[in-house]
C-alpha cells in the first residue's frame, strides 16, 4: 500500500503524537510518520518518536532571527523528509500566513474544544466558566487565523457539574486520541475534499442520536 507521508509538529508531551504513532504501527493504516519536528528541545514527545524509530528534528525557534527564517528552515526539513501532510499536535508556535499558504489543505490541527467555540489557550477553563454543557475536540485544516479553518472531524463530551479544567481535559484528550488518527486516515484515503470553507467527506454519515445534558434522575 502506498502510504501518505506525515510530518508531526510538537512542542510538548506529545500524547497526540503517540496516538498517531500507534495508529501508524498498524500495517493497514494508510499513513506513516516521516518526521517529528519540535521547536522545543526538551519536548517529551521527542522520546516517543525515538522509541518508535521515527526520525526527529529539533530547531529551537529562539535561535532564529525571525519567524520567516525559522519557518523557511522548517519547510526545508518537511520537504526533505518527503512530507505530504503536516499535523500540528500541540505545536505552540503561531505560523505565518506565508507558511500556512504554502501548505494550504495539507496542514491540519487538533484543538481541544468544539470550534469555532473557545479557540486559543485555556479552552477548558473557559468552557467551565461559561457553563457550557458539552465540549469536545476538533480536527481542522489550518487557515491564517488561529484555531480556524475547515472542520474535518469533531468529538463531543459532556461537561460534568464538578469538572475542573484537568478533569475535563482528560475526558476531551481521550477523544483527541481517537479523532486525530481517524482524520488522518480519511485524508490518506482521499476521502476529504475542501469545498469553500467546508470539508466534504465521501461515504460518511452523521450519528443518529442527539445528546442532551443534563439528564434528570
Ligand atoms: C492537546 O490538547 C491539543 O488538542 C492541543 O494541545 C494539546 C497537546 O497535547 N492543541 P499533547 O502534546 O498531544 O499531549
Amino acid at each position: 500500500m502506498e502510504k501518505l507521508n506525515v510530518g508531526v509538529l510538537i512542542s510538548g508531551r506529545g500524547s497526540n503524537l503517540q496516538a498517531l504513532l500507534d495508529a501508524c504501527a498498524a500495517p493497514d493504516f494508510p499513513a506513516r510518520i516521516a518526521l517529528v519536528f519540535s521547536n522545543v528541545p526538551s519536548a517529551g514527545g521527542l522520546a516517543r518518536a525515538k522509541e518508535a524509530g521515527v526520525p526527529t528534528c529539533v530547531m529551537d525557534h529562539q535561535q532564529f532571527p525571525d519567524r520567516g527564517s525559522f519557518e523557511e528552515a522548517l519547510h526545508g526539513e518537511l520537504t526533505k523528509a518527503g512530507v505530504e501532510l503536516v499535523c500540528l499536535a500541540g505545536f505552540m508556535r503561531l505560523l505565518t500566513d506565508g507558511f500556512v499558504g504554502r501548505w494550504r489543505d495539507r496542514l491540519i490541527n487538533i484543538h481541544p474544544s468544539l470550534l469555532p467555540a473557545f479557540p486559543g489557550l485555556h479552552a477548558h477553563d473557559r468552557v467551565i466558566a461559561y457553563g457550557a454543557r458539552f465540549s469536545g475536540c476538533t480536527v481542522h485544516y489550518v487557515r491564517e487565523a488561529m484555531d480556524d479553518g475547515p472542520i474535518i472531524a469533531q468529538a463531543v463530551v459532556p461537561v460534568h457539574p464538578d469538572d475542573d479544567a484537568d478533569r475535563l481535559a482528560a475526558r476531551v484528550l481521550a477523544e483527541e486520541h481517537r479523532i486525530y488518527p481517524f482524520a488522518v486516515r480519511l485524508i490518506a484515503f482521499g476521502r476529504t475534499r475542501v469545498n469553500g470553507e467546508r470539508v466534504i467527506i465521501t461515504d460518511a454519515r452523521p450519528p443518529s442520536a442527539a445528546l442532551l445534558n443534563p439528564e434528570l434522575d
